[in-house]
């Protein structure tokens, strides 16, 4: 019997004797959060609709325009709940992924405008502020939401050694640096995921850089984390490999609009895949209905990966 159901975007979700992704009493960080258009945004709302409380993880260069717009209620629309509520971050932590721990940010850079009063903004830096926030097992749910790649404009053939450095650090490493320091708080149950794209298995030209170098990486490591991780601390680690999605990151890209399209052209589903669509899927995947799957790559790309040929335009 249905006791009750509440709409949650397009899609159903019944509360009573049937299937929820019930979160409640669970914390989660998503890190990559910096305005309301990418992924991690997505993500951290739908945890928030279903019931967790969320704390995100923010690039310390955009942490002033972030908190400026939530706080000049710019976002507002965004963050409205289906119950109606506004999506509130339980903290907003300052993190710079490609460090690991407070002493690696170079001197200049700790004292510059963006960085001198964000305090320790490392990896290791957020795992001790959750630690003194929330106390020793503080966390549910692990978002790791974010990529970078120095020289994301250069073929792969023209890329220094530093740009692909630079791209693997901040876009792969980081998921083994944060899996290294965050698994331990996490409590029983708990779950890592990860943003992956489909240029790790396929040429997609212009996603340049070695960011799709890092991308295998992070598919590779999910797999390895997963079993890892898996047995040292009985967590789950897995990765959604999203199709192409206007956020700030990707238009950095500066083929985005076209990637859409071809897309939305080539895919079996010919409607342009949405941040909520993926944000669902990590809150199925982050939740204990997911409990057996870990180690893999869920496709949430409107179908396109399974395709083998272009389909021709009449
Ligand atoms: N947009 C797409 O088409 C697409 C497709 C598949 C996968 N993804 C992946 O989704 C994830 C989220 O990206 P998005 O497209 O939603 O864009 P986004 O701009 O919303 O997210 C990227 C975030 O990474 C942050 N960031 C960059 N360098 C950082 C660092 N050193 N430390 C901490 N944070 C840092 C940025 O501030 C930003 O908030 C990324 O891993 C991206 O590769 C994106």
């Amino acid at each position: 019997m249905i006791r009750a159901a509440r709409l949650l975007g397009s899609s159903t979700v019944y509360i009573g004797h049937m299937l929820t992704i019930d979160l409640s009493g669970k914390r989660a960080l998503v890190a990559g959060v910096a305005d309301d258009a990418g992924f991690g945004f997505a993500i951290a709302k739908a945890l928030a609709e279903s019931g967790a409380s969320v704390s995100v993880g923010t690039w310390p260069p955009a942490l002033n325009i972030f908190v400026n717009l939530l706080e000049r209620g710019k976002m507002d629309e965004s963050r409205r709940l289906s119950s109606g509520d506004l999506l509130t971050f339980e903290k907003i932590y300052p993190l710079d992924a490609v460090y690991d721990r407070l002493d690696e940010i170079p001197e200049e850079l700790r004292t510059s405008k963006r960085y001198k009063d964000v305090g320790d903004c490392s990896i290791n830096g957020v795992a001790e502020r959750l630690v003194a926030d929330f106390g020793d097992r503080p966390l549910d749910i692990v978002v790791h939401s974010l990529a970078n790649g120095p020289e994301v404009k250069k073929p792969l053939l023209e890329v220094s050694r530093a740009g692909y450095l630079g791209a693997v650090s901040a876009s792969a490493y980081s998921l083994v640096s944060m899996v290294q320091r965050f698994a331990p708080l996490l409590r029983d149950g708990g779950s890592f995921l990860s943003l992956t794209y489909m240029a790790s298995e396929r040429v997609i030209p212009g996603y340049g850089g070695g960011m799709s170098s890092a991308k295998a990486a992070l598919e590779s490591d999910t797999r390895t984390l997963a079993f890892e991780a898996g047995r040292k601390f009985g967590c789950r680690v897995n990765t959604i490999s999203a199709g192409p999605l206007a956020s700030r990151a990707a238009s950095a890209i500066g083929i985005i609009e076209k990637m859409v399209e071809y897309v939305s052209h080539n895919a079996p589903l010919t409607d342009r895949l949405t941040a909520a669509e993926v944000g669902r899927v990590a809150a199925f995947l982050s939740s204990p209905l997911a409990s057996g799957i870990t180690g893999n790559t869920v496709y949430v790309d409107k179908g396109y990966h399974a395709m083998g040929m272009a389909v021709p335009t009449l």
